[in-house]
């Protein structure tokens, strides 16, 4: 149908000259002469963030708004993600210096913005492109299409060459204004225009030195789509025609691009489809045996192994040809998005060649800027629980965060706490970088730490820990925020209850602060759970509430151990336990040794000794010396005495005590004499005045004796109750323990006046008696048998 011929049009260019501006620093510019285009990308982080471009020819200087670049051949993006404002520009492009259609030279300003303050730059840039131009090329840019064809073929053929280039030539002469455009509109009247008129509606044609240019924005009135193997189109199809007498020249230009918006699919690809055959006047009548497709990126070619090794796939599906990128495939680019929760896509600038030969064998070669991207896809972080539990620190990972994602804050329990955490704190976080262009960040926050709740779990029967971590991550540029809750557990045994302890006086207090879980230990003096009535019976002052157990445990009541007894003092030990309510183990103690000091104390030990330290000032006359007394056995003396007190200590049955048997107990009875050599000194006839006697007894029940009976050596269960009498003061005071045994051993023993009377409980290794033994004297001491037990305590 086409039977076009050539045309020219005048294109005037002076030479024109540049004025200095500043220069653009290394590593911000980088120009590239492509094979059909010229790229130049600057940094936006030196252009700030709206640059513009401004063609210069020897004509003027051009603003290159969005317009003008569509009808120019100039395609200016700004690229976030690349963080480049990059401009392509057609090597047909309106201000383009061309000589011979093989050496173009390009001059722009660039105005970017430093601190508000508007800076020109220059920039120049020529190219000779290594690849031959094709009969015939189309571009679909982003934003215009443009169709160049050699100004020789679109000669029918048959038709002899020179006839032609004759009309040409006259065309040309003539005068260029006889040239009308009429643009083909399917069912639609034609209606001619002149090319200035034409150039008015947006559209651009040209001559260079051999091809006719012809170039148009999208979506013009008179562009039409139409859908090929049910892929939409957009065709501009003008012709170009001219009366001359008895001639009519004729060129039909078509512009026609794949006007697929792209998918997405479910295995991860985008993809993008355009048909073999775009239209019969641009890419031949008949479908071609031969369609070669090359693909690229970023306006560049790959070689066909590198596309397969990045997983770019070409398929013809019936005389469609249909790209798939994987999402992530090396050359596109990602980016993370926050909505409710955090979202990434990936953008591929798809560049895409279509060869094609018609069928007068003439080539076509298409060329194609498409983006594609892919939708929100969602890109969940996820925490981990990496707690070891041994540690007793909480550590959690948070992982998968991506690369323009970070961590600017942790709220732990509701506390803020920005990132980096201060030096000082003792709840930490480090960054971990994988190769997979994801990171992670470790936090550790011990179970102790302040900031993580501790509650008793009953159920458990242990100490809860708990931590709600909240993550603030900020998607960057943007600083778009993005929060990750996570939450973690540990329990722990709880630790048994500890007691504070004071020395008094006159004792030892105890004092225990209450915890909800206390409940989960018994308190024990020795085998004997504490309670009341204990506390009661023993004489110990106890007062428990809520808040605090106290418990005041006056000297010499039961469960005190004595030590370096002197005259000085000695050594008061009162131990309390912790039992586990169960198993009945002793689970933690409190031990508290006090030192007292005494006048006067008596104890009677387990193991069978008497010990006393006895006041002998209101015994002896004046002049008396404690040194010189001794007991009934006139040679034992004290071990240690000092003006006015004598400290005996010797085994029960030894030193001529007198054994008084009971109903159910035993005593001990020794006494304290003056030396005889002393006492003929100073008062011989005094002997007989029994007046100033000091008489001391240890009470044992008999039935914690019954060990006599195996190992022939005073062992008692119980400390005996001691008593010193001074009988100087009180003869019919003196005490002799009539009271029942029972009672006396249980309850503190009842003090004369100024005469305490202390157990005596020496470290002694308790031996466990059978129980065959335990009913034996038992039996025993009831019955006759009382006897052999005398017979054996002497
Ligand atoms: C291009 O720019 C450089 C410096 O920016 C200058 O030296 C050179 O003369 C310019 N070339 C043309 C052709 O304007
Ligand atoms: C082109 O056509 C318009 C309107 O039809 C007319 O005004 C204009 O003068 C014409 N231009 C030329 C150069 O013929
Ligand atoms: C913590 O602080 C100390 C002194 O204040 C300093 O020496 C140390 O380098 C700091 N450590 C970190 C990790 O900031
Ligand atoms: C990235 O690498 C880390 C460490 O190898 C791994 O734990 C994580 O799952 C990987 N993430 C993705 C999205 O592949
Ligand atoms: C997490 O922290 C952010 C900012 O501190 C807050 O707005 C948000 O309510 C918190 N989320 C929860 C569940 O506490
Ligand atoms: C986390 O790990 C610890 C220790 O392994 C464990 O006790 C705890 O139950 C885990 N889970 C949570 C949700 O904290
Ligand atoms: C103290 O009182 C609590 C109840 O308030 C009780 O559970 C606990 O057994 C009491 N302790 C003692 C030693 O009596
Ligand atoms: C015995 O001592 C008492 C009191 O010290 C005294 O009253 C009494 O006279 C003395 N007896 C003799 C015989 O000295």
């Amino acid at each position: 149908m086409a039977f076009g011929c050539c045309l020219g049009l005048a294109l005037l260019l002076s030479v024109w000259s540049t004025t200095n501006c500043d220069n653009i620093p290394d590593g911000v510019l980088h120009m590239e002469c492509r094979d059909r285009f010229l790229m130049i990308a600057v940094d936006l982080s030196f252009t700030g963030n709206e640059p513009h471009f401004e063609a210069v020819d020897g004509t003027g200087v051009y603003p290159i708004t969005e317009q003008y670049a569509a009808e120019c051949g100039y395609t200016v993006s700004v690229l976030p993600l690349r963080g480049q404002v990059e401009l392509r520009a057609s090597y047909f492009s309106c201000h383009t210096d061309n000589k011979d259609d093989e050496v173009f030279t390009f001059n722009f300003k660039l105005i970017a913005s430093h601190e508000e303050k508007e800076v020109t730059y220059t920039l120049n840039k020529t190219c000779s492109p290594s690849l031959p131009w094709s009969p015939r090329e189309v571009t679909c840019e982003e934003n215009y299409v443009e169709v160049s064809v050699r100004s020789d073929v679109a000669c029918p053929t048959g038709t002899k060459r020179d006839d032609w280039d004759a009309a040409v030539q006259t065309s040309y002469t003539s005068a260029t204004s006889d040239w009308q455009v009429m643009f083909q509109r399917v069912e639609q009247g034609l209606m001619p225009m002149n090319l200035s008129e034409a150039h008015t509606k947006g559209y651009v044609f040209d001559l260079t030195d051999g091809r006719l240019v012809f170039r148009t924005p999208y979506g013009q009135p008179d562009s039409f789509s139409t859908e090929v193997n049910g892929v939409l189109v957009e065709v501009v199809h003008a012709t170009l025609f001219s009366r001359q007498s008895w001639v009519v020249l004729m060129v039909d230009l078509v512009a026609a691009c794949s006007m697929h918006e792209g998918s997405y699919d479910d295995n991860g690809y985008m993809m993008w489809e355009t048909p073999e055959v775009l239209h019969p006047l641009v890419s031949g009548l008949y479908g071609l045996q031969d369609t070669q497709v090359n693909i690229g990126v970023d306006g560049e070619l790959v070689e066909q192994p590198v596309a397969e090794e990045r997983g770019y796939i070409v398929e013809k599906h019936s005389s469609t040809v249909q790209i798939s990128i994987p999402y992530n495939a090396e050359g596109g680019y990602r980016k993370s998005f926050v909505t409710d929760d955090l979202y990434e896509y990936y953008i591929f600038h798809l560049y895409l060649e279509q060869l094609s030969v018609d069928e007068d064998h003439i080539d076509t070669r298409l060329r194609f800027h498409r983006t594609l991207a892919t939708p929100l896809l969602p890109c969940p972080v996820f925490t981990e629980n990496r707690t070891v539990h041994e540690e007793h620190v909480f550590t959690i990972y948070l992982g998968d965060v991506p690369e323009d994602v970070e961590l600017v804050a942790v709220q732990l329990n509701g506390h803020t706490c920005t990132v980096p955490f201060t030096n000082t704190s003792i709840h930490t976080i480090t960054k971990v970088v994988h190769p997979n262009n994801t990171h992670g960040y470790t936090l550790k926050v011990p179970f102790d730490d302040p900031l993580v709740i501790q509650q008793f779990s009953k159920e458990d029967a242990a100490m809860q820990h708990r931590l709600d971590i909240n993550y603030t991550l900020s998607v960057l540029p943007e600083n778009e925020p993005h929060h990750h809750l996570t939450s973690v557990m540990a329990l722990t045994d709880v630790s048994p209850p500890v007691f504070d302890a004071i020395c008094s006086e006159s004792g030892i207090s105890f004092k225990l602060d209450r915890r909800p879980f206390d409940y989960l230990w018994y308190i024990s003096i020795g085998s004997d759970l504490l309670t009341s009535e204990l506390a009661a019976q023993h004489g110990y002052i106890m007062s428990n509430d809520s808040q605090s157990l106290l418990l005041d445990v006056p000297l010499y009541t039961h469960g005190y151990e004595y030590k370096d007894i002197s005259l000085k003092g000695f050594l008061g030990t009162f131990e309390i336990l912790v039992r586990d309510h169960e198993t009945s183990e002793v689970q933690s103690s409190t031990v508290k040794t006090c030192s007292f000091t005494t006048s006067e104390l008596i104890m009677c030990s387990t193991d069978g000794r008497m010990t006393v330290v006895a006041d002998l000032s209101l015994a002896m006359p004046s002049g008396g010396v404690p040194a010189r007394t001794n007991l009934i056995d006139k040679y034992c003396g004290p071990k240690e005495a000092d003006d006015t007190r004598a400290l005996f200590s010797f085994p029960l049955n030894s030193c001529g005590s007198i054994v008084k048997l009971g109903k159910g107990y035993v005593t001990y009875e020794n006494e304290i004499f003056l030396s005889r050599k002393w006492r003929t000194q100073k008062n011989p006839t005094d002997s007989s005045n029994e007046s100033d006697r000091v008489i001391m007894q240890c009470t044992y029940p008999l039935a914690g004796l019954y060990r006599l009976f195996s190992v022939y050596r005073f062992e008692s269960d119980t400390v005996g109750v001691g008593s010193i009498v001074h009988s100087a003061h009180s003869t019919e005071d003196v005490q002799r323990p009539t009271i029942k045994p029972t009672t006396v051993l249980q309850s503190p023993v009842p003090a004369t006046r100024r005469t305490p009377r202390p157990g005596y409980h020496p470290p002694a290794q308790h031996i466990k008696v059978s129980s065959y033994l335990k009913k034996l004297s038992k039996k025993g001491a009831k019955g006759s048998s009382q006897i052999k037990l005398n017979a054996a305590i002497f």
